[in-house]
């Protein structure tokens, strides 16, 4: 990581007096250099007024951001996550932002089937000129996080398991193959010349996302101890049908192991990279 991690110069505090034990939301801000972090410091400069929730991180560009990070920074307990970026086509690095975008709707859809708020993920583009911009979404994002009040993460270890796959989800060759090609495929079509449908494309990877959660779920789950089709039904509130299939393809690639079975039932463990199986 290059980036720095800066505090906006000249941030002017709206909410300088705050009552003691009062909740405030914890945000992080990424901002590009270019533009939503030129953005902030003519905010200040402005005067414009923003909450002081947010603690802004410099970053080269606002596709440095990963969906591994931000479901990290969401397992620490932040309670939302802003990027800034760029206009689309100002990009200092031409396609940056567009990849962004297009990562942006697999975080979403990861945080969704965590269980997270998926509003507790924003993007904005802010350029060098949009002082007022700035301030305005700050302000508005602090108020949307507000109101959806404290990230419970790290009380609820259902949450935590749930976004643990997320994060490992997000690592999968598949879906990182998928948010890459994205692009290619709607505007220079596939291998055929043939163009897909941007519905088409949203359809797959709303699939894949939810499958490929669902199966690093069963991974995280059977860690630490080895389950039943069953038992993983009911945790993961999903058909044991699917759970078997995703079993079946999980052994094929031995990511888990079917344990000695406790009576007539099999029960599973996740392999661990490294480990004795
Ligand atoms: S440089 Fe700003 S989004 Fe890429």
């Amino acid at each position: 990581m290059t980036e720095k991690h800066h505090t906006a110069h000249h941030q002017t505090h709206a909410h300088e007096k705050k009552h003691e034990g009062e909740w405030e939301p914890k945000i992080i801000g990424f901002l590009c250099n270019w533009c939503s972090y030129a953005g902030a410091d003519l905010c200040g400069v402005s005067r414009y007024q923003y909450p002081t929730n947010i603690r802004p991180v410099r970053v080269m560009c606002s596709t440095r951001i990963s969906p591994h990070l931000v479901l990290d920074i969401f397992k620490a307990g932040a309670d939302g996550i802003l990027l800034g970026g760029c206009h689309i086509g100002d990009c200092h690095y031409i396609s940056g932002n567009y990849y962004t975008e297009k990562r942006v709707n697999l975080m979403k859809k990861l945080l969704k089937e965590s269980g997270i708020a998926p509003e507790r993920l924003r993007l904005e583009w802010v350029s060098a000129s949009e002082g007022e911009k700035f301030s305005k979404v700050v302000t508005e994002f602090t108020e949307t996080v507000k109101a959806l009040g404290p990230n419970k993460v790290k009380k609820d270890e259902r949450l935590m398991s749930r976004v643990a796959a997320a994060d490992m989800a997000s690592e999968t060759f598949r879906l990182k193959a998928l948010v890459g090609k994205e692009l290619n495929l709607v505007g220079k079509g596939n291998v055929y010349d043939n163009k897909l449908d941007p519905e088409e494309i949203e359809k797959i990877i709303t699939e894949a996302t939810s499958d490929e959660f669902e199966r690093s779920l069963i991974l995280e789950l059977s860690r630490t101890k080895a389950r039943s089709v069953k038992e993983l039904g009911e945790i993961m509130e999903v058909p044991t049908d699917k759970v078997l299939r995703h079993i079946v393809l999980l052994r094929q690639n031995s990511l888990i192991a079917m344990e000695h079975p406790e009576g007539f039932t099999p029960t599973y463990k996740t392999i661990e990279i490294g480990g004795e199986q």
